[in-house]
């Protein structure tokens, strides 16, 4: 692989022995995929840093990382942790609280930004054909979908070696010739928003391929909950939203197939109703909400009154609202809301005791299911809500 001379000079130890051994992962990496050299990213966004995933020897990691000098050289945000960093949430456990905050300890000494978000695109929006080094596979096909950006899906450790560094490998989805839709998905035409995670599951379970996406919701906020779906149950990095993803960041392949996707074929991902005998815990927040779906929920349960016998709505928003938004989330406790502030209930211990889960994100069912056992029923923003309260 190509190297400058700074790279030499990095991979040689002058600029320290973390940053030598990051570099070197990188380079190994690159050349297993076919890279010819390496390219600067702007933004490193770094995943995996949950106790309740890595353990001890994820910490022990970080903490090397941290002691021997390890500095980020470019912006960088944070995945949520395992734990909620207001400590009000009743649902997300605290069992691994210290360990938590010894993690976040170091990141933060790191340099790393305490954003503990996994929707960094809402932090620092990425420009067009800027290229990143993302871990976290919602924000990653969001980037590259959504605006225009070039990420690979990084694994955590990956990631924290490009924060460190400053670069990442040129291959993958950096390249516009591997950025080539090859099947057009045509989903039915408008579509309810309850079956916007069921949509993106099925894609991940279906298509292989980077597929180039019609009748798609268009904001932003229904299509996180699509494409985190679809990169949860399936390897996708990129869908071309037709309309939408900036032209010149993607190709189309001479021969795209066309496939159509039926309403029937979603339904077996929306899981059983609800009845009045079930103790439900209604979820939003999987990816994280944006400003505006908080604000929505506040004016929505302001015409509420209490949630309906031991239900519990949760919901789960990046650290920096706790500062922010402080008032809206005292509301939100005031009408019983359980709030999580930089976490979720997939990536920390859950405390359990509910029938059944009603959510908006595909994402969430597809790892409560598999990963707490847990009964989950897909619904729209609203119906969680209704779901939960009279
Ligand atoms: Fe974010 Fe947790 Fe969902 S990290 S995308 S809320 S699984």
């Amino acid at each position: 692989m190509y190297l400058t001379r700074e790279q030499e000079r990095m991979i040689n130890g002058e600029y320290g022995w973390v940053t030598a051994r990051a570099l070197k992962v990188i380079v190994k990496v690159g050349e297993a995929l076919g890279a010819e050299k390496l390219i600067p990213i702007s933004h490193a966004h770094v995943s995996g840093i949950s106790y309740s995933n890595i353990g001890d020897p994820g910490l022990l990691f970080i903490k090397e990382l941290y002691e021997k000098g390890g500095r980020s050289r470019v912006y960088t945000t944070v995945n949520p942790g395992c734990i909620d960093l207001l400590g009000y949430s009743r649902i997300i456990s605290r069992e691994y609280y210290d360990k938590q905050l010894v993690i976040n300890k170091f990141l933060e000494g790191m340099g790393f930004k305490p954003t503990y978000t996994c929707i960094p695109y809402f932090h620092r929006i990425p420009g067009v054909n800027e290229h990143l080094a993302w871990g976290e596979s919602n924000a990653v096909i969001i980037a590259n979908s959504f605006y225009g950006a070039r990420t690979n899906r990084e694994g955590g450790p990956l990631a924290l070696a490009a924060a460190i560094t400053g670069y990442t490998y040129y291959a993958g989805l950096h390249l516009l010739n591997n950025r080539v839709a090859e099947k057009k998905i045509v989903l039915p035409k408008h579509l309810p928003e309850d079956y916007y995670g069921a949509s993106g599951l099925w894609i991940g379970e279906n298509i292989r391929e980077i597929p180039i996406l019609e009748n798609a919701p268009t904001n932003i906020y229904d299509l996180k909950i699509l494409m985190a779906a679809a990169a949860a149950s399936g390897s996708h990095g990129l869908i071309v939203i037709d309309g939408l993803t900036p032209k010149g960041t993607y190709k189309i392949s001479d021969r795209v197939e066309k496939i159509f996707v039926e309403k029937t074929s979603l339904e077996k991902y929306l899981g059983e109703e609800p009845s009045c005998d079930q103790r439900i815990l209604g979820y939003v927040g999987c990816p994280h909400l944006h400003p505006s779906e908080l604000f929505w929920l506040v004016r929505y349960l302001l015409k509420k009154s209490s949630p309906r016998r031991d239900n519990v709505l949760l919901v789960s928003i990046p650290r920096i609202y706790a500062e922010t938004y402080r008032d809206l989330l005292e509301l939100l406790r005031l009408r019983g809301v359980d709030v999580a502030v930089g976490t979720c209930p997939i990536v920390s211990r859950l405390k359990n005791g509910f029938d059944l889960v009603v959510t908006n994100s595909g994402k969430a069912a597809f790892y409560l299911r598999r990963l707490h056992g847990l009964k989950v029923r897909l619904s729209s923003f609203k119906k969680v809500v209704e779901a939960v309260y009279s």
